[in-house]
């Protein structure tokens, strides 16, 4: 592990060997930071780093990395002994809804001891910004499928949500009490694609809950077809529609809100989706297109607790944050395919 000098500072990345983290690592390191990265590595593994060293061009295991449980309390004070921070990206947290459905508990330890604890160690050695992820999970479904702003009614339905939106309150509540602290939280819709190069992407270690893993999974013929939940929504085709971001548009508005902490706006919430949305069928199609052959589906029930429709409104990302996606579905699906084509298996397969 690579050695902090003492004077340089260091974006901490909680969870940055996961999908989101991971693409956001190599962003920050292309625009110049110093990453320091913390991962139990319970839903990834150090792979995808050592895929960030080979694209960023940097030697193997140069990226500073610590396997620390954030319910580790002392593990953590550890990490922020040895380097200076100048603000952190909290992404460390389980995201399964059915499994926190069905196991509560320990979605609330994990992720909210973890996120008390991380709270309690830049209290402690005065790192006062932070970048959280949260998701559009926190919002309570508009009937009419209008686009969500920032301002849109919360309201949670299972236990993964109400982890995102209890942390959320937690750290408005520390930025209120403690001097000097910024917080921004990024509402994410439904991220997708992969690294362009098709060397990174997503790896679901079970089966994928998520629309888009599971469609690649069946395009390269490891699923046999997609089950469409539900046909008889209200939306163009009766079934769900929603507003997909490509991971690396999400990547670089993490390093965008990284830059507006200093500004010191305090606590603030930001969207990003596209403002667009795009149905079950019309994301099979757009995959079916990007990896050459029609992806077979059925149709199924409709899932429980899922709803018609789930759009965000982008603008205040685009007024206040200068983000706006740059990357469009084809791009999301060709880059989807690839990373799936050349990697089957994921990262497992090194
Ligand atoms: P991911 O599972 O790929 O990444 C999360 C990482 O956090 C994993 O590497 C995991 O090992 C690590 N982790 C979990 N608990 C930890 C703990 N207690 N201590 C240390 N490390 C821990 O998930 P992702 O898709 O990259 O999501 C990243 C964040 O974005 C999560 O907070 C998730 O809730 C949020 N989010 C994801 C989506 C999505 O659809 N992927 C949508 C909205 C919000
Ligand atoms: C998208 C559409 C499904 C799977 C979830 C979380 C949310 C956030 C993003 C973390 C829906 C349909 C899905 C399948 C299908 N994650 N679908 N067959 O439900 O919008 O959001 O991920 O914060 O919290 O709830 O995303 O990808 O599961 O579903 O027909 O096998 O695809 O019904 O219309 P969702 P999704």
């Amino acid at each position: 592990m690579a050695e902090a000098s003492s004077s340089a500072t260091y974006v901490l990345v909680t969870g940055g060997a996961g999908f989101i983290g991971s693409h956001t690592v190599l962003e920050l390191l292309k625009q110049g930071y110093k990453v320091v990265v913390v991962d139990n590595l319970c839903n990834s593994s150090d792979i995808p780093l050592r895929r960030v060293e080979e694209l960023g061009g940097l030697k193997d295991n140069s990226i500073p990395f610590h396997k620390v449980d954030l319910g580790d309390l002392e593990g953590l004070r550890g990490v922020f002994r040895q380097y200076k921070f100048s603000s952190v990206i909290h992404f460390a947290a389980l995201k399964a809804v059915g499994e926190s459905v069905r196991k509560p508990l320990n979605y609330y330890r994990n992720n909210i001891t973890g996120t008390l604890n991380l709270l309690d160690v830049m209290i402690e050695f005065d790192v006062k910004n932070i970048v959280f992820s949260s998701s559009a999970t926190v919002y309570k479904a508009d009937p009419e499928g209008k686009p969500l702003r920032e301002d849109s009614p919360l309201g949670c339905t299972n236990p993964y949500g109400r982890t995102k939106l209890y942390m959320e309150s937690i750290i408005r509540d520390v930025t209120d009490a403690e001097h000097g602290w910024n917080a921004i939280m990024l509402r994410y819709f439904n991220p997708t694609g992969a690294h362009v190069s098709g060397r990174m992407g997503e790896d679901p270690k079970q089966i994928p809950n998520n629309l888009m893993p599971y469609v690649s999974q069946v395009a390269v013929g490891k699923l046999k077809e997609v089950h469409v939940f539900g046909t008889d929504y209200n939306t163009r085709d009766g079934t769900g529609v929603r507003d997909y971001i490509h991971v690396m548009d999400l990547a670089e508005a993490h390093v965008a809100a990284l830059k507006r902490l200093p500004d010191n706006h305090g606590y603030e919430v930001f969207n990003l989706g596209s403002g667009t949305g795009q149905s079950v069928l019309e994301m099979i199609d757009a995959m079916s297109v990007a990896c050459g052959h029609k992806i077979p589906y059925v149709n199924d029930p409709r899932r429980p607790g899922d709803v018609a429709t789930v759009i965000c409104n982008p603008d205040k990302a685009a007024g206040e944050l200068g983000f706006k996606v740059s990357r469009d579905l084809k791009s999301m699906c060709e880059d989807l395919w690839r990373w799936q084509e050349n990697n089957p298996n994921g990262f497992t397969q090194e």
